[in-house]
C-alpha cells in the first residue's frame, strides 16, 4: 500500500518538510510503503487550460506530471499534502500540481470513468502558518477538499499549526510528533489490517492488471492489491485499457512492474498466478492460486473482452470467499 507525500514548501528542511517527514515516518511504522515528492524541485508546469483532458482524458504537457505523478496518485491509497500558508493559500508550486489534476477530475466527472482505487483512497492535509487568525487555513482546506475529490480520495483530516514561522520551529514543537503519530494511526485504520494479494502474469500488461483493478474495485476494503509480471512489458496493453473503459473502469496512467520489484514492497498472503510460466514465483508462506487464463497479447479485442468478463467473475468470487 502506497502512501504518497506531496511536500509543497520551497524551503528544504523547513516546517512543512519536517511535519510531513514526521507523518510519513509514522505511516511507514504502521506498515505503509511511503514516497515523498519534493514538489518544488520537480518539473511541473501550471495548467495551460488546453482542455485536452476534458475530451481525451490526458494532458499533452510533457513533464513530471505525465511522466510519473499521475500514475503515483492513481496507485496511492493515501495522499498527504504539506504546505505553508502563502497568502492564505498553498504554495504556487503545489497549486500547479493540484491544478494539473484537472486531468484526473475530467476522467472522473466528464468522461465518467471509475477509478478502481476510489473506495479506499484517503487524503490528508498538513499545513503551517506564521500567524494565528481563525481563518488561517480556510483557503488551504477548500483547495484540499476539491483536490482530494478530483483525485478520488476521501478527505480524511488535517493537522495544521499556527505561530510557526522560522525554520526549526516545527521540529521543536512540543506536541506535533505525538499528534502526527495519532493522526497517522487513525488514517491507517482499515487500511493497515488488509490481507495482501499479488496478481501475477507474464507481461503485467493485461490479465494481472485487470484482476488487480477488479480486486481494488470490489474488495479494496479487505484486500491490499498489487500486480506484476515475470517479463514486464514497457507499458500496459491499449486494448486492455479500451475494454475496461467500455465498462467505465479507468485504467489510465498504470505502469508495469516485475515480480521481484513487486515482492520487495508487497509480501502477499495470497499470490494468484495466471500464466507467468516457469517464472511464477513461490513465495514462502503465501497461498498460491493458479487461474487458467490465456495470454491475450496479439489477439483480437473480442478475446480481450471475453477475458475481461472471465477475470471479473473470478475476482468477484475471490473477494467474496
Ligand atoms: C510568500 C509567503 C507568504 C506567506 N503568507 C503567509 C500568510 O498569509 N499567513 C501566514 O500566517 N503566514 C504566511 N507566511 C509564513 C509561512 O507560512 C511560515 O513562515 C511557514 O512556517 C513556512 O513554512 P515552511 O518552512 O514549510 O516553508 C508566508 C510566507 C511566505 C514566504
Amino acid at each position: 500500500m502506497l502512501a504518497l507525500g506531496l511536500q509543497g514548501s520551497p524551503r528544504k528542511k523547513g516546517n512543512s518538510d519536517v511535519l510531513l517527514s514526521m507523518f510519513m515516518q509514522a505511516l511507514e511504522r504502521l506498515g505503509a510503503e511511503t514516497m515523498t515528492i519534493d514538489v518544488c524541485r520537480r518539473a511541473i508546469e501550471p495548467c495551460k487550460e488546453l482542455v485536452v483532458c476534458e475530451k481525451k482524458g490526458f494532458c499533452p504537457i510533457d513533464d513530471d506530471m505525465s511522466r510519473e505523478i499521475y500514475g503515483l496518485l492513481r496507485k496511492a491509497d493515501i495522499v498527504v499534502t504539506a504546505s505553508p500558508v502563502f497568502f492564505y493559500g498553498v504554495t504556487a508550486q503545489l497549486k500547479a500540481l493540484i491544478d494539473r489534476c484537472q486531468t484526473l477530475w475530467a476522467r472522473r466527472y466528464t468522461l465518467k470513468l471509475n477509478d478502481p482505487g476510489h473506495k479506499t483512497r484517503r487524503g490528508f492535509m498538513l499545513a503551517v502558518g506564521a500567524t494565528s487568525g481563525k481563518q488561517l487555513f480556510d483557503g488551504l482546506n477548500l483547495t484540499a477538499k476539491y483536490f482530494f475529490d478530483g483525485i478520488a480520495a476521501d478527505y480524511a483530516g488535517t493537522l495544521a499549526y499556527r505561530h510557526i514561522e522560522k525554520r526549526g520551529e516545527m521540529a521543536s514543537h512540543p506536541t506535533a510528533q505525538a499528534e502526527a503519530e495519532q493522526a497517522a494511526q487513525s488514517l491507517m485504520q482499515g487500511l493497515a489490517g488488509r490481507s495482501k494479494v499479488l496478481f501475477a502474469c507474464r507481461e503485467n500488461a493485461c490479465r494481472s492488471q485487470m484482476a488487480a483493478a477488479f480486486a481494488r474495485l470490489y474488495g479494496g476494503e479487505r484486500w491490499d492489491v498489487a500486480s506484476a509480471g515475470s517479463q514486464p512489458a514497457t507499458q500496459v496493453n491499449p486494448d486492455m485499457v479500451t475494454v475496461m473503459e467500455e465498462r467505465g473502469i479507468d485504467m489510465g496512467f498504470l505502469t508495469t512492474q516485475g515480480l521481484e520489484a513487486a515482492l520487495e514492497r508487497h509480501r502477499p498472503e495470497v499470490i494468484v498466478t495466471m500464466g507467468c510460466g516457469e517464472q511464477c514465483p513461490v513465495v514462502p508462506g503465501a497461498r498460491r492460486e493458479d487461474w487458467d487464463l490465456p495470454d491475450p497479447a496479439g489477439q483480437s479485442i473480442e478475446v480481450m473482452r471475453a477475458l475481461r468478463d472471465r477475470i471479473e467473475a473470478k475476482v468477484k468470487a475471490f473477494v467474496a470467499a
